[in-house]
C-alpha cells in the first residue's frame, strides 16, 4: 500500500477521526472490520434461536410480548449490521451462505441450550448485559457506520437486559422451585458468559490490530472485567451465587477478581463441537430453505413491478 496513503490515515485515527465508507483505508482495515461485523451480525441471526424456542412457553402474555419483542430486536440487529458491512462492499449474501454452510464464526454463547424458562432471564441479564459492555466501547469505534449501529443497539441492548433481570428478581422472590431453576440458569450460563469476550488478551491474535486502529477501544480481559464488576453486586441484590468459589474482592484494584476460564471449552464451542452448534445450524438452514418461496414471490413482485413501471 502506498505509505503515504497509510500514514495519512493513520494521523486520522490518532487524531479520532472518523473512518467513512468512500475514505482511502488499508486493506487490513476493512478486512478486520468485515470479519468482526459479521460475525457479530451472524450472532445477532443466531442468537434468535436459544430465546425463540421460549416463545411459546412464555408464563404470561406479558413475558411473551416482551421475549417477541427482543427476538425481533435482535432480527433487526443483525439486518443493521449487515448493512453496516454492505459499507465495506461486502455482499450480504455471501455472509449468509458462510453462515448457513458453517464457515462463518458467531458467538460462542449462542450454542448452549435453554432448558429453563430462567433461562431467558440470565440470557437477557448477563448475555445483553455482556453485549452492552461490549457495544457501548463499539461505539467508539473508528469505523462510523459501525460505530453508530452500536448507539442505536445499545438502546434496545438496555430494555433486552432490564427485562431479563426482572425476570431474575421475579423468580428469585419465588418459590424454593423458582429459586432452584433460576440458580441452575446461572451456573449454566455464567461461564459461558464470560466467554463471550473472546479468549485473554495474550491469546487475541486480532486485538493489537483491532486496538491499534481504535476499533476496539478495550481489550478483552479489560472489557471482561467490567462486566464482572457490574454484575456481582446484581446477583448479590437477587440473593443468587455466581459459580466460581474464586471470586474476590480487591479493593485496591476495585476488581471482583475471578477464577480461571475453562478455555478448552471455549476453543471446542468456537471450532464448532458446542452442545448446539449443529442444532443451531440445521435451524438456520431449515428456516432459510423454509423462506425460499418468500424470496422468490419478492423478485417476482419486484420484475412485475419494474416491467409495469417502464410500460
Ligand atoms: N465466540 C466465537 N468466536 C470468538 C469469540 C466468541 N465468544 N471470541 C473470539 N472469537 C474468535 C474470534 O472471532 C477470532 O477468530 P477469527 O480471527 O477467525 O475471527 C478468535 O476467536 C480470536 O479472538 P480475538 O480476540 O483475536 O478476536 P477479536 O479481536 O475479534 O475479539 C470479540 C472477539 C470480542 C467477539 C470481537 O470480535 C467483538 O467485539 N465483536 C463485536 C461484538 C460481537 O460480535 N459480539 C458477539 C455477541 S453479539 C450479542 O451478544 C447480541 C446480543 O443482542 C445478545
Amino acid at each position: 500500500e502506498d505509505p503515504a496513503l497509510l500514514a495519512a490515515f493513520e494521523a486520522r485515527i490518532a487524531a479520532g477521526e472518523s473512518i467513512e465508507p468512500k475514505d482511502w483505508m488499508p486493506e487490513r482495515y476493512r478486512k478486520q472490520l468485515t470479519r468482526m461485523m459479521a460475525q457479530h451480525a451472524h450472532s445477532e441471526i443466531v442468537g434468535m434461536l436459544p430465546e425463540g424456542n421460549w416463545i411459546t412457553r412464555a408464563p404470561s402474555l406479558r413475558r411473551k410480548m416482551s421475549l417477541i419483542a427482543k427476538v425481533q430486536d435482535e432480527a433487526g440487529h443483525g439486518l443493521y449490521i449487515y448493512c453496516g458491512t454492505e459499507t465495506l462492499g461486502v455482499d450480504r449474501h455471501d455472509l449468509f451462505n458462510q453462515l448457513l454452510d458453517g464457515s462463518a464464526k458467531y458467538s460462542s454463547i449462542f450454542n448452549y441450550p435453554t432448558l429453563s424458562w430462567a433461562d431467558m432471564g440470565v440470557i437477557g441479564w448477563f448475555v445483553d448485559g455482556a453485549a452492552i459492555v461490549n457495544q457501548t466501547v463499539l461505539a467508539k469505534a473508528s469505523y462510523g457506520p459501525y460505530a453508530r449501529a452500536m448507539v442505536r443497539i445499545c438502546k434496545e441492548e438496555n430494555f433486552h437486559k432490564r427485562q431479563g433481570f426482572e425476570i431474575c428478581a421475579t423468580l428469585a422472590k419465588g418459590t424454593p422451585a423458582q429459586k432452584e431453576m433460576l440458580q441452575d440458569a446461572v451456573n449454566r450460563f455464567w461461564w459461558p458468559s464470560l466467554m463471550m469476550f473472546g479468549p485473554s488478551d495474550k491469546d487475541s491474535p486480532n486485538s493489537a490490530e483491532l486496538l491499534k486502529w481504535r476499533v476496539k477501544r478495550k481489550t478483552n480481559d479489560e472489557l471482561r472485567q467490567r462486566f464482572v464488576n457490574l454484575t456481582v453486586p446484581q446477583a448479590q441484590a437477587i440473593g443468587v451465587t455466581l459459580p466460581d468459589p474464586d471470586l474476590k474482592y480487591n479493593a485496591e484494584t476495585k476488581n471482583w477478581e475471578f477464577g480461571e476460564i475453562d478455555w478448552s471449552e471455549f476453543w471446542e464451542v468456537v471450532q464448532g463441537n458446542g452442545p448446539c452448534n449443529a442444532e443451531r445450524l440445521a435451524a438456520r438452514n431449515k428456516a432459510h430453505d423454509d423462506g425460499q418461496w418468500v424470496r422468490e414471490a419478492a423478485l417476482a413482485h419486484a420484475a412485475k413491478r419494474s416491467a409495469k413501471s417502464s410500460a
